[in-house]
């Protein structure tokens, strides 16, 4: 049996040092941000060498929060891609705006080509995402944003420590947004989020949206909702923060591992890594002929895979509105058709490995 996620296992030798953190907080009392809420954020920027770092309540609330402080609104176009979660878009949708799609590129990542032709009088922004733990082509992309002025909102939620350049993430665009739902690399035990910046200006206008527009106790300067990373979390977060360097490396290894038992089977494609990124495999996602069978004939021998997602955007019902169709962004389209998320997780031993890899070779022949 090798599940798609495995939690408990992750938790399990964390037990003592995660209990006296959550013992600590009830027993002082201060639920709402505070010590822990600080040290996090003055950790989270550390790590991502940004000048600053807002926790917040979600990565969705974190997305929402960037775009309200770079004033987007009504009448503004934000470009972003249609094969991510849905909260990239949902996020664009909810301040008002209009968000433009253009197609992604191997990496699964934006293709800098189109991004240049979507750009109009009307865009605001520049919403990438560092899709499956794999930086976007920041150069292309930064030299398109500056030529017409616009921002980039990095939408990190599955890549943290994951570089560019030598660059991390979160700290290359004007924003970064990350989520620490459980599923993510660096994950609360519920909700949780996080935007990092290096402008100050920014980082105030998030700080005071995500917490009701409180200048202090008193004091209300905007109306805004509570998008505040919760204490608890904040202290359970600092636990894993000090895991997050090797459990990352482990998951790179995990990669590795793939990329070579799979390089050559006939009917797989397995992400390879450009000499530009670091990558961090939040997921690990091969491109398979017949993947709907393969995805059953894995299950039925106890491997669990996933598909990240098997709807486009630009193609669920909701966005029907936007004007798209299917053929709009045919490779993001075909990426849906092919794509299935591997096991991948830190504690996954060699056996578990060898096992995907077998499943796998077995369904191809190969
Ligand atoms: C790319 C991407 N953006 C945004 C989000 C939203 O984050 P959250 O679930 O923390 O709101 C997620 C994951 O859930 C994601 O994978």
């Amino acid at each position: 049996m090798v599940p798609y996620v495995n939690l408990s296992a992750q938790h399990a030798p964390l037990k003592v040092e995660l209990l006296d953190a959550v013992k600590h907080i009830l027993e002082h009392g201060q639920f709402v941000l505070g010590t822990e809420v600080d040290q996090f954020e003055n950790q989270f920027a550390q790590l991502c060498g940004t000048r600053f770092a807002v926790g917040t309540n979600s990565g969705t609330d974190a997305l929402i929060l960037a775009l309200r402080a770079l004033e987007i609104g009504d009448g503004h176009e934000v470009v972003t891609v249609p094969n991510s979660f849905v909260s990239t878009t949902s996020c664009i949708m909810l301040v008002g705006a209009r968000p433009v799609f253009v197609d992604v590129q191997g990496d699964y990542n934006m293709d800098p080509a189109q991004l240049e032709r979507a750009i109009t009088s009307r865009t605001r922004a520049i919403l990438l995402v560092h899709m499956t733990g794999r930086p976007a082509s920041m150069n292309e992309i930064i030299h398109v944003a500056e030529q017409h002025g616009v921002p980039i909102i990095e939408d990190c939620a599955q890549a943290v420590l994951a570089e560019y350049d030598g660059q991390r993430v979160g700290g290359i665009g004007t924003i970064g947004c990350f989520s620490l739902h459980p599923l993510k690399t660096l994950n609360a035990c519920g909700d949780g989020g996080v935007i990092t910046t290096n402008r100050e200006r920014l980082q105030e206008r998030v700080r005071l949206l995500g917490n009701l527009g409180l200048k202090n106790r008193n004091d209300c300067v905007e109306w805004s909702g509570n998008s505040r990373l919760d204490t608890l979390q904040a202290a359970i977060l600092l636990v894993k923060l000090r895991y997050i360097e090797d459990w990352t490396e482990r998951r790179r290894a995990n990669g590795a591992y793939y990329q070579k038992a799979l390089r050559d089977v006939a009917g797989v494609q397995v992400p390879e890594d450009s000499p530009h990124e670091r990558a961090v495999y939040h997921t690990f996602v091969i491109q398979a002929d017949r993947r709907n069978e393969l995805k059953d004939h894995l299950e039925l021998r106890g491997i669990g895979t996933a598909i990240h997602y098997p709807t486009p955007i630009h193609l669920q019902s909701v966005a029907a509105t936007l004007g798209y169709h299917r053929g709009s962004f045919p490779v993001a389209e075909q990426q849906a058709d092919q794509i299935l998320s591997l096991p991948v997780y830190p504690e996954l031993t060699e056996v578990e490995l060898e096992a995907v890899v077998m499943g796998i070779r077995e369904f191809y022949h190969a």
